[in-house]
């Protein structure tokens, strides 16, 4: 039988709000996206993206916020380091569309054949900042031609009406700041790479050192010489003076009283293209304005949610009533428990182990933490292992209580079990709140921490097929609009880039 706690008080004193601030701080290199301008920002880029999908409240994401805003740095001008903050009521849309099942979620979006439709995979390397620098990097798709001294009069022939860049340089590997500056100038500037030892195009120009670009205009064999740092911003200002650089993505197309949000969309796109230093007017005065807004949203950011641990009398705030209270199931039958969490094919479960004084704060507290943090992923339609409370009167309690040693019935007790693989963990935290707890699921969600061996004497045997077995077998949401490559590692690289430094990278 399974009834609902509505432990009213407990709930209602916890008032779980979804923090609505982001990781991210307006300063961070990380592009911040939403619903609105994911589109926009990411899908119709011409660029190669990463994009986290990440809730502010989620461990794993607080963690990798620092390798992220150091990716993001490394990568400014060559690909975008985004982020979506998916506990945001407005994301929510977005977040359910890419399937994003658990936090943080890192996905790779480039430009696909098709314009607009890009090609969507997930990353599933290391989660820091070289890592994620160097996958990203070999994303970027080559429009640069490798060109030898046998092939290169055709090629001039083949472009004689447009200007054209090449530039001259030691290695084979064609570096990402090059491919970049090449998607910049598509169709605008056919862009080559000549080695060294092709001795007769470097004689031909009179190339000394290396790397060196060189600019041909249209029907010119007279090449202009950049003597620039080789970085991206540099190099595209170069080329500048024969083409303006294709835009990143589409402009906003902001609505006429909609006046702060276009200040908006320009400067997130200026964090981009100041580097590939495209959109030098918009940024400008976008920079003007940008002061004023923030002061704005600064005083409309939610306040932080109330610590769970915090009793009523002693909170200065009143205490905000929800108008539906989370709660998880309770089962008080042993046969229905064991259908549903402690035979041998149940995947994930976990118990809140009550004690006799189910009011007791700690009991209330906990099943709280957990309504809340289930409601998370609810709210996402994301599919988040069961939360099921344990009365005492189960009489399978006890024996969870006895073999997996918990302690005594005078508590509650938060065990995960998982009868199919026959393991168990404990929470080992003494107190109950959202965060602790949250930490612990994360944990388990990413099958980090110790697992213990589950007694087989607690699982029963089953013949059917049991319900919970078909909720966590669950298809992932499709995508219509977006092909997506299941890569479960990262492709090889076709000609791998040694590791090196930005500045050296020619
Ligand atoms: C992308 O590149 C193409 C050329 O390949 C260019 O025509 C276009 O303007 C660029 N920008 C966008 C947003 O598509």
């Amino acid at each position: 039988m399974v009834r609902s706690t509505a432990i009213a008080a407990a709930v209602a004193a916890l008032a779980l709000q979804a923090d609505a601030a982001g990781l991210y701080p307006k300063s961070s290199k990380v592009l911040q996206v939403t619903t609105a301008d994911y589109d926009r920002l990411i899908a119709k880029s011409n660029y190669t993206s990463i994009v986290e999908f990440y809730a502010p409240w989620c461990g794993h994401c607080k963690n990798l916020q620092p390798a992220y805003e150091k990716a993001a740095k490394s990568l400014e001008g060559i690909a975008k380091v985004a982020a979506v903050n998916c506990d945001d009521e407005l994301n929510k849309p977005l977040c359910s569309k890419m399937g994003v099942q658990g936090f943080p979620t890192l996905k790779i979006v480039r430009p696909g054949k098709k314009a607009g439709k890009p090609t969507v995979e997930d990353y599933n390397g290391p989660r820091e900042a070289k890592g994620i620098v160097e996958i990203v990097k070999d994303k970027v798709p080559n429009n640069v031609k490798r060109m030898t001294d046998a092939k290169l009069d055709e090629w001039l022939e083949e472009n004689k009406d447009s200007a054209k860049a090449i530039l001259f340089s030691e290695k084979g590997a064609i570096s990402a700041t090059l491919r970049t500056l090449a998607i910049d100038f598509a169709g605008l500037v056919p862009i080559a790479q000549i080695k060294k030892t092709e001795s007769g195009a470097v004689d031909k120009y009179g190339i000394t050192k290396f790397p060196a670009l060189v600019l041909l205009k249209a029907r010119s064999d007279e090449p202009l010489k950049y003597d620039g740092p080789m970085e991206k911003a540099g190099m595209v200002d170069f080329l500048s003076q024969v083409a303006a650089p294709n835009p990143d993505c589409p402009p906003a197309k902001a609505k006429k009283d909609d006046k702060k949000k276009e200040k908006k969309d320009a400067k997130k796109e200026s964090k981009f293209s100041k580097a590939s230093a495209s959109h030098k007017s918009s940024e400008a005065s976008s920079a003007a304005t940008s002061a004023a807004d923030e002061t704005l949203e600064e005083a409309n950011k939610p306040t932080e949610s109330p610590d769970a641990n915090i009793k009523d009398e002693d909170s200065p705030e009143p205490v905000v009533i929800p108008e539906a209270k989370p709660t998880i199931p309770v089962i008080a039958e042993a046969s229905e428990l064991q259908a549903s969490c402690l035979n041998e094919k149940s995947k994930t479960c976990i118990l809140a182990i009550l004690p006799k004084d189910e009011s007791a704060e700690a009991a209330t507290t906990a099943l709280a933490s957990l309504a809340s943090i289930h409601k998370k992923y609810d709210d996402l339609k994301s599919n988040l292992f069961p939360f099921i409370g344990v009365p005492a009167s189960n009489p399978v309690a006890a024996s969870l209580l006895k073999e997996l040693s918990l302690g005594g019935d005078d508590q509650v007790h938060l065990v995960a079990t998982n009868g199919k693989r026959s393991w168990y963990k404990k929470y080992s935290g003494s107190t109950y709140g959202p965060t602790e707890v949250e930490s612990w699921v994360d944990a388990i969600r990413m099958g980090d921490g110790k697992k213990e061996k589950l007694p087989g004497s607690l699982l029963s045997v089953v013949e059917k097929e049991v319900p919970q077995e078909k909720a966590a077998e669950q298809e992932p949401i499709k995508i219509e609009v977006e092909e997506i490559v299941e890569t479960p590692e990262p492709a090889p690289v076709e000609e791998p880039e040694p590791a090196v430094p930005e500045h050296g990278e020619l």
